[in-house]
């Protein structure tokens, strides 16, 4: 076992292809969103062990365009959990391969509910950071649950 704290994170990369651009060579957001997705989701079965589906993508801004012949680079990490629900962080950027240049194209928190054998939200092992870079993670990914919790009790 190791010592280091319990952190619960993927690193994920994929080469930008002609099939994820438009006619002039800007990768689609939709096919980065999609990625998105699947990187927080292996972070979320990580975690949870168990099938997991995606709740809600929080607000997500794209900085700058992502080209043909990029690496995009997905870094995905555990901020929080909540009883049945986890919120995951996708840190994207794109390198460009013959300059080594990284640029951060976007930033998104998805929460992920896992599902037990009869479909239904079942309860994942609570997290517990332990960094003051995670401890900071998780107030604000709390703030944010509060704010969804606010909405819906408005909107209900
Ligand atoms: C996500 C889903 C399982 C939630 O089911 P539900 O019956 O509303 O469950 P609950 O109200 O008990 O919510 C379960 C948890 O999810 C959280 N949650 C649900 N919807 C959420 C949202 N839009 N944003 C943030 N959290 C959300 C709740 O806060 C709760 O968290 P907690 O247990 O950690 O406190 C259900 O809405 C669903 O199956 N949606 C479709 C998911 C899907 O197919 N996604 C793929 C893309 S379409």
């Amino acid at each position: 076992m190791s010592d280091s704290p319990y952190q619960c994170q993927v690193l994920m990369s994929h080469m930008m292809l002609p099939t994820n651009a438009n006619p002039f060579g800007h990768i689609h957001g939709g096919d980065i969103m999609k990625y998105i997705d699947d990187a927080a989701g292996v972070v979320a079965m990580k975690h949870a062990r168990t099938t997991v589906v995606t709740a809600s993508i929080d607000r997500l801004d794209f900085h700058k365009p992502v080209h043909i012949g990029n690496l995009l680079i997905l870094k995905a990490s555990l901020n929080a959990t909540g009883r049945t629900s986890m919120e995951i962080g996708v840190r994207v950027e794109a390198e460009d391969l013959l300059t080594g240049i990284v640029t951060h194209i976007a930033s998104a928190y998805l929460t992920f509910v896992a599902l037990g054998a009869d479909d239904r939200p079942t309860p994942v092992p609570f997290y517990n950071p332990e960094t003051p870079e995670a401890i900071r993670r998780r107030k604000q990914a709390q703030e944010r649950k509060a704010c969804y919790y606010k909405s819906k009790n408005d909107n209900d």
